[in-house]
């Protein structure tokens, strides 16, 4: 049975790459996105011929307004598409104190805003149809803010909200949505950061296509968030549930005692 469209965001490379390889060898028709036109041009090709699929190469730099409306009109332009896959992101050069401003201003526009204008026009589409699915890359620094670069662990926290919160309007509607939690990841995220891949410690270091292949795999058993590392799997039952227990004691008429703000009407 067709599989209708996936359509890929920085599948030039890295993660983004390995999806296009793993979704057209489940039969999916693919639309790639990225900037670099040749490495596109060549996947496509690739993949074209591997896999009997369709495969357009859909150029676009995203951080462009011009580029992104192009992507947009994709998503609404297209009957065939069932999935967005948003992979397209950058890394940081150094913490964010002593960053270049405008490098964490992109990094806020690609990873923040552009995937939040692509889950949201792809989620009115998929929950019109009433099918479709999208996967958004976020990380695993998403949960541990304290290790990383304060304005990429935002971003990457924004996405695991984002997806976590429109699950919730999806789900009815018959879409799914999922946020993949890599760990390092061998891809040349860390080459354009200027990071020496090496001094990072191997045993932390997972391969993209395993990452993937987990990935999948979560997304097929039905997660919504998927850690590829985590063994596990009760150590993030128990964060959701503390969650749910910190719920219904965060938004109450009165300011707790231990302010010591005395007895208000
Ligand atoms: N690798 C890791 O350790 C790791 C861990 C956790 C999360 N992630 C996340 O995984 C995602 C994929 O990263 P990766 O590791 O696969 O890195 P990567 O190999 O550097 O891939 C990044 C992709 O994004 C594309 N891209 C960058 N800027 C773009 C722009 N302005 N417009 C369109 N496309 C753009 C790049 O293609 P062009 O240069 O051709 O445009 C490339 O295809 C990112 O969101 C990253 O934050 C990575």
């Amino acid at each position: 049975m067709a599989k209708g469209t996936a359509l890929i965001t920085g599948a030039s490379s890295g993660i983004g790459a390995v999806y296009a390889e793993k979704l057209a060898g489940r039969g999916f028709d693919l639309v790639i996105v990225a900037r670099d036109v040749e490495r596109l041009a060549i996947l496509s090709k690739r993949l074209a011929q591997e896999h009997g699929v369709s495969v357009a190469a859909l150029p676009a730099d995203l951080s462009r307004s011009a580029d992104l409306a192009k992507v947009t009109a994709k998503l609404q332009g297209d009957d065939s598409l069932r999935m967005l896959v948003n992979c397209a992101g950058i890394g940081p050069k150094g913490p964010a104190l002593t960053a270049e401003p405008e490098r964490l201003s992109d990094m806020v526009y690609l990873n923040v805003d552009v995937l939040h204008t692509l889950t949201t026009v792809a989620a009115r589409i998929f929950a019109d149809r009433g099918e479709g699915a999208i996967i958004n890359i976020a990380s695993v620094v998403a949960l541990m803010p304290e290790h990383f670069n304060a304005t990429y662990v935002a971003s990457k926290a924004f996405v695991l909200a984002l997806t976590e919160a429109l699950e919730v309007e999806l789900k009815p509607k018959g879409v799914r949505i999922q946020a993949v939690l890599p760990g390092f990841t061998r891809t040349e995220i860390f080459d354009r950061a200027g990071i020496d891949i090496n001094a990072i410690p191997q045993d932390m270091m997972m391969d993209a296509a395993e990452m993937v292949d987990a990935a999948l795999a979560g997304f097929d058993q039905g997660e919504i968030v998927t850690i590829p590392s985590l063994a596990d799997v009760t150590l993030w039952q128990k964060y959701v549930e503390a969650r749910g227990t910190l719920a219904p004691h965060l938004s109450l008429k009165h300011a707790a005692g231990r302010y010591a703000i005395g007895q208000r009407p």
